[in-house]
């Protein structure tokens, strides 16, 4: 079938890359000109494990194409997918300039009837929105769109693996043709699909985003308990998922969430229930424990060094989550500014994010090409995303190469018994801190 996909992001290069795979003839559209470029030339903007070999094949079997020109793209589509970013304005209401944006492009060249699937996280009621644009503004009043929500589940590091492998497809709509069609076009998927409303569609979407937050705080929640009370959250945590009803899943205690996605979509679903005169006091202490938790390892470094001033101080993992070079909300970022401010020399390395961080994060830092590099020396170490590279590195080169092999772990990824072991001083999340008797390295 003919797609077209408006936004190359994360969601969007990867549903065209992917319907592409499955056979469809898809057209890629951005405003993002260099980005364009460089998708033409096959080369992915963005490191998701899997992503450019896939781009590469499709563009080469003819089934892929880039274009910054929305008329050239949606020419005889079937299904137009909207998949560009709804960023927090300052308020934390969703911002759907884009999605307004791409919504007038589709009205202005939409020259035959054609599906309009919104794989943006969106609030309820934007659709219908989207709907009304398309409606007032189409050049060819003969045209007639069907509207689907479709939100999007993947997950950043594993996006590829997750559009094949998804736990279930959405399809939201008030016309069972749509619903059809886009459904169609996931059949080789072979995941779940569910039906819904519109509006239903996009409530789940944010709901499930809200409910995975809330997980990761309550874990935090009883992570900080367990550290007062002498209990070991990895443990709990175990005894916990083994609990059918409760589930393994997202219960790692750590330094919070971030990411593009968490922090907004519950900032935005407290707005959405602002607006509708409810107040939705769950959600709200789940933002605030998540803000508060995202402070605590310099808290805990505050506590064992008294000033940051002058400490070498590495810093290992930039990126919000492993396997991802997205570094939105990423917990180094503000991290990294108290360091600095603070007067602390950092140094930093994560395996994909350098390049992203370096926009954003101005002198003085240092970036370092490896671990070893960034440990060198080092009066403390953070680890702040949990890389494969972080967890399996030989735990004695800190000993070996730090000036004081000082950890402040916000991944919890060392098991307390080896650290001890290199004679490695540790402070984790939920668990009870490794300081070696007698031994005081500062
Ligand atoms: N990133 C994720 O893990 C994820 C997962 C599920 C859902 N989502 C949702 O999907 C949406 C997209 O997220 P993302 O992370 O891919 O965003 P992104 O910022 O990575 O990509 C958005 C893209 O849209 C392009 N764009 C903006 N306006 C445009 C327009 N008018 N015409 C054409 N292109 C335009 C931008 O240049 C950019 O390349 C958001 O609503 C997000 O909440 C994201």
């Amino acid at each position: 079938m003919k797609i077209a996909v408006i936004g190359t992001g994360y969601v969007g290069l990867v549903t065209g890359v992917c319907l592409a795979d499955i056979g469809h003839e898809v057209t890629c559209i951005d405003v993002d000109i260099a980005k364009v470029r460089l998708l033409r030339e096959g080369k992915s903007p963005i490191f998701e494990p899997g992503l450019q070999e896939m781009i590469k094949k499709n563009i080469t079997e003819d089934r892929l194409r880039f274009t910054n020109q929305v008329g050239e793209g949606i020419d005889q589509a079937r299904v137009i997918y909207i998949a560009v970013g709804t960023p927090s304005n300052a308020e934390g209401t969703a911002d759907l300039k884009s999605i307004e944006e791409a919504a007038i492009s589709i009205a202005r060249f939409i020259s035959q009837d054609a599906v309009i699937a919104t794989k943006s996280t969106v609030p309820i009621g934007t659709n219908d929105r989207i709907r009304a644009i398309i409606e007032e503004n189409k050049r060819d009043a003969s045209v007639t769109i069907d509207i689907v929500s479709n939100p999007e589940f993947l997950r950043e590091g594993s996006a590829v693996n997750d559009t094949f492998n998804g736990d279930r497809i959405i399809i939201g709509s008030d016309s069972e043709k749509a619903a059809d069609i886009v459904e169609e076009i996931n059949k080789p998927l072979q995941v779940p699909v569910y039906r819904t409303s519109i509006r239903s569609a996009e409530m789940i979407k944010y709901a499930s985003n809200a409910f995975l937050a809330t997980k990761i705080s309550f874990i935090n929640e009883i992570a900080n308990l367990c550290e007062k009370l002498d209990a070991d959250i990895t443990e709990v945590a175990q005894g916990m998922g083994m609990d059918k009803r409760i589930g393994p899943h997202f219960l790692n205690a750590g330094i919070g969430y971030g990411g593009s996605c968490f922090p907004k979509d519950t900032n935005a679903l407290m707005q959405i229930a602002g607006d509708a005169d409810h107040d939705f006091k769950l959600l709200k202490s789940v933002i605030e424990v998540n803000n508060k938790q995202r402070a605590i390892l310099l808290e805990k470094a505050k506590q064992r060094f008294g000033s940051f001033k002058e400490l070498t101080v590495a810093v290992l993992g930039l990126a919000f989550k492993p396997n991802t070079d997205d570094i939105r909300e990423a917990a180094s970022l503000g991290l990294i500014d108290v360091l600095q401010q603070a007067g602390s020399n950092v140094k930093a390395y994560d395996p994909a994010a350098m390049d992203k961080t370096k926009r954003f994060i101005s002198p003085p830092i240092y970036y370092a090409s490896s671990t070893e590099e960034a440990i060198q020396d080092a009066d403390c170490v953070f680890i702040l995303t949990e890389w494969p590279e972080f967890i399996n590195f030989d735990l004695k080169l800190f000993t070996l190469k730090m000036k004081t092999p000082i950890l402040f772990d916000g991944r919890n990824c060392y098991n307390l018994d080896e650290v001890k072991l290199h004679g490695i001083e540790y402070h984790s999340i939920g668990r009870p801190s490794v300081v070696l008797e007698g031994c005081h390295y500062i």
